[in-house]
């Protein structure tokens, strides 16, 4: 059975190009009086609204979002969900965080009505921010990944998450084992892989928490089950580095020991990335491995600040998506994000241009996850997962705009001045997940 065919009219943005270029701006390509067509959840067409008017199928529904700019939806490519309850938590950097505030907080999602709670309390908001897709972390226990599979299909979502796999250095009631992370986690991609648009992410927490036999059942787990994601963080934290080279004295790096495992390549994603050698760049990059920027995280939990202009122009490029990080990020929020992004860029001495931190909030986190050829951008044949922006959500934007005069102008406003009060609505696979109160 067809959806009724629906169009959105308003000022509808796209990627033509990477912005990562001599003139960022020739990236976006921009229509002021737009329309996208939708279809069964698909993109069906993208244009001018006068030239598209004639075209539309019998019935079309028409939104209008005159004013508004319309983007692709924001793919937040690194999040923890049942990590919602401790965002702005006080006084710790990244080992002392996740003992005293993360792991009692993941302690609780054994209960699977507690994960069916947070799940649906982490899809309202990250919607509420125009988050459309996101690549998630559960808990250890198999029951947080099938909630939030759950939650998010209840809504046609491309979802991409795991269960948390972790064998050592974290408490009695967190830990699985090597052969019970697989099993569980084998299950819930026979469950749940490609099952609507969901799919299935192996999630070594990191290298401190997994002993070597766990991380080679997840590597022989990923070989065993093609098209499956990973994630895990590396080098975030100078303190983590360290510890890693003794739980790990026989690998050349903490990216080595990823690398040792099979747990890099295309579809696998890096959080944080922060502290890299040269030769840590080197791998990432010939491996096709993509990595996930956590500004909001670098700063609140005082990791460091990644180099976004090396990971792109650097000897060894690799492909980078945009990320809140949440609860060690402090923010729900892309366009904060983005501001935060600038702001680390600022205090390394160079600038992200505008089309540059949207691309990474929307082709970028695609790209990273190996899926922009479905998500990411408003193109005919891909997901309609779209973003609305109101450029006037308050009144200090309103009268900074009055002076914008272009686009890139007016995007800079947005991603340094907004935050959810900036999203008009969320659409996501077509439909509308959320619209702003009026
Ligand atoms: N490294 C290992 N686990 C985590 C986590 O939950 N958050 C962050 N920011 N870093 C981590
Ligand atoms: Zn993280």
């Amino acid at each position: 059975r067809s959806d009724v065919p629906r169009a959105l009219r308003g000022h509808v943005l796209q990627f033509n190009a990477s912005p990562f270029c001599e003139d960022p701006t020739s990236a976006i390509t921009d229509w002021q009086d737009g329309l996208i067509v939708i279809q069964d959840g698909l993109i069906h067409a993208v244009g001018q609204a006068d030239d598209l008017m004639g075209t539309l199928p019998e019935g079309t529904i028409i939104e209008d979002h005159s004013g508004k700019l319309i983007l692709p939806g924001f793919i937040d490519c690194h999040a923890h969900y049942p990590q919602s309850e401790v965002i702005a938590s006080y006084g710790t950097q990244l080992i002392e965080w996740l003992n005293t505030y993360t792991f009692p907080a993941e302690a609780k999602f054994r209960d699977k009505a507690y994960a069916q709670a947070a799940a649906n309390v982490y899809l309202a908001e990250s919607f509420r921010n125009g988050i459309t897709s996101a690549s998630v972390y559960c808990t250890v226990h198999p029951e947080s990944a099938e909630a939030l599979f759950e939650a998010a299909s209840t809504f046609s979502m491309r979802m991409i998450a795991g269960k948390v796999l972790m064998d050592r250095n974290a408490p009695d009631n967190l830990r699985d084992t090597a052969q019970s992370g697989y099993d569980d986690s084998k299950r819930l991609i026979e469950a749940w892989h490609g099952k609507g648009r969901n799919l299935y992410c192996i999630t070594p927490r990191f290298a401190p928490t997994s002993t070597p036999q766990q991380l080679e059942a997840a590597g022989a787990l990923w070989k065993e089950h093609p098209g499956t994601l990973v994630q895990t963080h590396t080098s975030e934290n100078l303190k983590e580095i360290e510890w890693v080279k003794t739980l790990y004295p026989d690998h050349t790096d903490y990216v080595g020991v990823y690398e040792h495992f099979g747990l890099l390549g295309k579809g696998s994603i890096l959080g944080h990335a922060i502290h890299l050698s040269d030769r840590e760049r080197a791998v990432i990059s010939e491996s096709g491995t993509g990595v996930a920027h956590c500004p909001t995280s670098n700063t609140f939990i005082g990791s460091g600040l990644f180099d976004v202009k090396e990971a792109h122009y650097g000897a060894h490029p690799f492909r980078v998506g945009l990320a809140t990080d949440v609860g060690g990020g402090s923010s729900f929020s892309m366009l904060s994000t983005m501001r935060t992004a600038y702001e680390i860029a600022q205090l390394r001495g160079y600038s992200l241009h505008p089309a540059q931190a949207y691309y990474l909030s929307t082709v970028g986190s695609a790209k990273a996850l190996y899926l922009e050829d479905r998500i990411g951008n408003l193109m005919p044949g891909m997901e309609a997962d779209i973003t609305v922006i109101d450029m006037h959500s308050t009144e200090l934007i309103r009268h900074r705009m009055s002076y914008a005069d272009t686009l890139t102008e007016a995007l800079f406003t947005q991603m340094i001045l907004g935050d959810d009060r900036a999203i008009a609505a969320t659409y996501v696979n077509g439909k509308k997940v959320y619209e702003k109160p009026s």
